[in-house]
């Protein structure tokens, strides 16, 4: 709670190790109030959250440090370099001066960004400080991390690196927990999401799971100044359904995106 804001209620969940989990959810939906508490930056005013039976709290726990968090903001120090910047969070965690720059140089080789490891962060680019954020929360070693919308405002090759970046992270054994309103990167990313909306959890499943709740198969048209969208569970029942149209229509598979658009329109329903 947010004074008399409820941002995030009536919500249960669990995350397996090794999973990439995306929340999604449109802006305000409470994705962020729900990274902020699962990092004990924001105390819930009712419940909890625990990594493996530990309850996570503000401070700097085992469980705390098992967390990496990027956050959707900028966290960088921009009048320190590239590696005064991972060196200083390695200070913060308490990691001996050999380490701190050993695992430094690591981590800039890892995401590319040797050649400008001196150069101060305001001098970066969007996508460079973004993965300077990402490394960052990996100084200390933690097993999960936590990113909050990584790759919003980046253009589209950038935000491809960035997502080369958390698969191989992946790929190495993190967990990864994310909130994005980029469908696509939802459904390029990640193996299980949950849908928020209003602070609840509206659904979780597989990216497929969530489109096949949906429909398989979308009708499209155009009509009175309006699109509407139908959703069919086979192609051949989708073309069935345009048989009486009179405006120009589209078959097509459906994807994450009309999912969502159909929860939320659900949604403005229930709510009349
Ligand atoms: N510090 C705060 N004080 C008061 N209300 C807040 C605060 N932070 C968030 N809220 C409110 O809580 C709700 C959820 O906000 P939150 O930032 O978690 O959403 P979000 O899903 O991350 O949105 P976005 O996609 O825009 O980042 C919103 O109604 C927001 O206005
Ligand atoms: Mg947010």
């Amino acid at each position: 709670m947010y004074g008399a804001i409820t941002a995030v209620s009536d919500f249960s969940l669990e995350i397996a190790r090794g999973e990439f989990f995306g929340f999604l959810g449109p802006n305000g939906a409470g994705k962020t109030t729900l990274l902020r508490m699962t990092s004990a930056l924001t105390a819930p005013s009712a419940g909890f959250i625990s990594i493996d039976d530990q309850r996570v709290d503000r401070n700097l726990t085992d469980s705390k440090r098992r967390l990496g968090v990027v956050p959707q903001y900028s966290n960088l120090e921009n009048e320190l370099s590239a590696l005064q910047n991972l060196e200083y969070h390695g200070r913060l965690y308490g990691l001996d001066m050999g380490k701190r720059r050993r695992r430094s140089e690591e981590l800039l080789e890892f995401a590319g960004l040797s050649d400008r490891k001196n150069d101060k962060a305001k001098t970066f680019s969007g996508g460079m400080r973004r993965k300077l954020m990402i490394v960052k929360a990996l100084m200390h070693e933690p097993d999960i991390l936590l990113l909050d919308e990584p790759s919003a405002a980046l253009d589209a090759p950038w935000r491809r690196r960035i997502w080369d970046l958390l698969r191989e992270l992946h790929r190495q054994g993190l967990t990864i927990l994310l909130t994005t309103h980029y469908l696509e990167e939802a459904q390029a990313l990640c193996s299980r999401l949950g849908m928020i909306d209003c602070g609840t959890l509206r659904r979780t499943g597989t990216p497929a799971e969530i489109i096949g709740e949906a429909g398989n198969f979308v009708l499209e048209y155009f009509e009175n100044g309006e699109t509407t969208q139908r959703f069919f569970d086979s192609r051949a029942g989708a073309v069935a359904g345009a048989a009486r149209l009179e405006s120009e229509f589209r078959v097509r598979e459906a994807n994450l995106e009309d999912a969502f658009i159909k929860l939320t329109q659900n949604r403005l329903r229930d709510q009349g």
